[in-house]
């Protein structure tokens, strides 16, 4: 089943417990600048991306925006749907879990699984991490608690469902030996190596319905549902139309996935493993990356430091985004996001290095030969031997993801253009009779380069390649296969150029004035040619700015909605939580719900609470229960009421107390 001449990329689906942000952002532009970059070079290419949907997580999103789950995931993962191609991203197919197709083929892999043997009911008893919807081992913990998430995991027994994944751990060592690229960087490979060297264990694939009924039910048990992870990894087989489909025929030999660090184990192991109970070929390459931080530190809600994808439209463009990503991060490590590093990277390489190539080009193309491409005496030149040299590198380095170094050696060729120019002074050749030949050579391997150059980066900036194709005597005629850029000489010459707005106006510095949306120019609208020009033309924008502010602001609504669910640990040290005992509970006359309460927490007090209904007086005295001692005093039918007791409420309204059974707990500790 194996093809070389195609190519399938995925990328993670995304949780949809929040709106999309600069690290989905990247790892969804990673693939679509792949996606490009092999099908410049003549590959049949298919790009999948989508949404995560079911789970603990989502379930808990949802409640707290009060929606039901359904409601909530078609919310946000129409919100990573519509961010996708603000960002110029192009996909073949968005996938969702609940959709039917996924439902329908997770339930035949399952059943498949079961039927050869591969999954067995055993009882478990493990330490579990709710953030992370996964039993642990101890030793996967750092100090007794969860790597991820820091939180002490909870110990849970419960029978369920296992994957018999331990079978399968040799086989995965030998493959992972005998197949140098299947993980990449190689970092990670060592990575899942030495992890395999522990023995592995099975994996757990199911919940009881008693604890989540939000996943896909088993078809051989429908006391259960599906563990998330077996539920998510089998999108890239949906996504393809296992088992029949020509989609899947063609594209799972070349099945590459791009993740990041986060979910190696579930990718290089489960997944794997997985396949091979299938009875299928495993991906073809796995390719990790790192994790953008803000400052130095994880992005997090609660630290208010995420960045939206939409914001970043909003201030710099799409192009510019695509480009700052791919060029900010090497493949594997982890970077650092900051506005500032973004506006110098593109002042210096975007309006400097480039777009002044561009535009001086152009203008003295116009000026000497009236736009009209000039015919070379000579092919030969310095740009030609640096551009026939950088073409075999730079796909090397798109192979390996080594994006940003790709677009490192296409900007030193960008740069040896512009030292060209200023020393081969054209303006002076212009001035000289019989130097016209040195000038039409000179004009004409300037734009081959541009042409070149445009090829190039037509992975990570489409738009701004098409325009230079535009602007080179291309327009209507635009091509960006690979191997018309190992060619020099292709451009014909008495065709005429058009000059074209500068591609991207400088930036001023965050904060300025004409830092945002009021710029005289929109980044990367291309209204000029050069800042002296700024009225010309009339040409459509590229960047989708009003789009990206709309969503901007709808996104910013639900971060500001999320953040009120947050209380600072001030608010929270602000509420007095008190253990008291009950000395006395008793009816109050014609209030059927209300019984006051009488208790100690240190002093006695009296507190009025609405659970007549569900406990009699007596069996309440001497229980130990929580009150929060600081609530304003109240009158409810004429009693003062000093406090609230807690209690916990289930789907069906029945009330438990909270208590405390430690009776060396005295009335009145403090809780906290
Ligand atoms: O893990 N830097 O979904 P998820 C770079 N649903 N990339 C980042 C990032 C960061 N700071 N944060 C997230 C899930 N990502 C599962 C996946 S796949 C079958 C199921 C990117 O919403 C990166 O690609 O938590 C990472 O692997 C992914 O988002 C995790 O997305």
């Amino acid at each position: 089943m194996k093809n070389e001449k195609a190519f399938y990329v995925t990328t993670p689906i995304y949780y949809v417990n929040a709106p999309p942000h600069i690290g989905h952002a990247y790892s969804t532009i990673v693939a679509d600048v792949q996606r490009r970059f092999h099908a410049m070079r003549g590959e049949q290419t298919f790009f999948l991306t989508g949404t995560d949907e079911h789970g603990d997580k989502i379930v808990q999103a949802a409640h707290a925006k009060g929606m039901s789950p359904k409601e909530y995931v078609d919310h946000i993962s129409a919100i990573f749907r519509e961010t996708w191609p603000l960002l110029g991203i192009e996909y073949d197919r968005f996938i969702r879990t609940t959709d039917p197709e996924h439902v329908t083929t997770v339930q035949r892999i399952l059943a498949l699984v079961h039927e050869k043997g591969e999954i067995a009911f055993r009882e478990y008893e493990g330490l579990y991490c709710f953030g992370c919807e996964r039993f642990y081992m101890e030793r996967e913990l750092k100090d007794g608690r969860c790597p991820d998430h820091g939180t002490e995991p909870v110990r849970l027994k419960e029978r369920n469902y296992f994957f018999l994944m331990s079978r399968y751990q040799d086989w995965l060592i030998d493959h992972i030996r005998s197949h140098p690229g299947f993980i990449t960087p190689e970092r990670y490979r060592n990575e899942v190596l030495s992890f395999l060297k522990e023995p592995l264990d099975d994996l757990c694939i199911s919940r009881p319905t008693t604890r989540l009924t939000w996943g896909i039910p088993l078809p051989f048990d429908t006391n259960f549902v599906t563990y998330v992870w077996f539920d998510a990894l089998i999108n890239y087989l949906t996504g393809i139309g296992w088992p029949t489909h020509s989609d899947f025929e063609r594209f799972w030999g070349a099945a590459e996935h791009v993740i990041a660090k986060d979910i190696l184990k579930p990718h290089a192991i489960y997944w794997p493993t997985m396949l091979k109970a299938i009875g299928l070929e495993p991906y073809r390459s796995l390719h990790v990356h790192g994790y953008w931080q803000i400052k130095e530190q994880k992005m997090s809600k609660s630290l208010g430091n995420v960045i939206r994808p939409a914001e970043l439209l909003e201030k710099f463009g799409a192009e510019a985004v695509r480009y700052c990503l791919m060029r900010e991060m090497a493949f594997g490590l982890d970077a650092s996001y900051s506005e500032d590093a973004f506006r110098t990277r593109i002042n210096a390489d975007l309006a400097n290095d480039l777009g002044n190539l561009v535009s001086r080009t152009l203008s003295m193309q116009e000026k000497y030969f009236k736009g009209v491409i000039p015919t070379p005496e000579s092919l030969d030149s310095e740009l030609q031997k640096a551009c026939m040299a950088l073409i075999p590198l730079w796909e090397l380095d798109m192979e390996e993801f080594q994006t940003h170094k790709a677009l490192q050696r296409v900007w030193e060729v960008i740069g040896l253009a512009n030292r060209i120019i200023d020393y081969s002074a054209p303006w002076n050749l212009a001035k000289d009779e019989t130097r016209q030949g040195e000038l039409k050579n000179l004009m004409y391997s300037l734009l081959e380069t541009l042409r070149i150059v445009s090829i190039l980066i037509w992975p990570v900036m489409p738009q701004a390649a098409q325009r230079i194709q535009d602007a080179i005597g291309l327009a209507g005629k635009q091509d960006f296969r690979l191997n018309l850029a190992r060619e020099w000489g292709l451009l014909c010459p008495s065709t005429g150029c058009i000059r074209i707005p500068s591609l991207f106006p400088r930036l001023e510095a965050a904060g300025s004035d004409c830092s945002r949306g009021d710029r005289p120019v929109a980044p990367t609208s291309g209204l000029t040619v050069g800042k002296d020009n700024a009225a010309s033309k009339g040409e459509r924008p590229v960047a989708p700015t009003s789009a990206a502010s709309q969503k901007t602001k709808e996104i910013k609504e639900m971060d500001t909605e999320d953040k009120g669910n947050l209380i600072t640990i001030d608010e929270f040290r602000r509420v007095d939580l008190r253990v008291a005992e009950i000395r006395n509970a008793e009816r109050i006359p014609k209030a059927d719900r209300l019984l006051k309460l009488t208790v100690v927490c240190p002093e006695e007090r009296t507190i009025v609470a609405g659970i007549a209904e569900h406990f009699a007086p007596e069996e309440l005295i001497g229980k130990k229960i929580i009150v929060v001692a600081n609530l304003q005093p109240t009158k409810l039918r004429g009693i003062t009421s000093e406090g609230m007791l807690l209690a916990a409420k289930d789907e069906n309204g029945l009330l438990t107390l909270t208590t405390i059974h430690n009776p060396d707990i005295a009335p009145g500790a403090r809780i906290g």
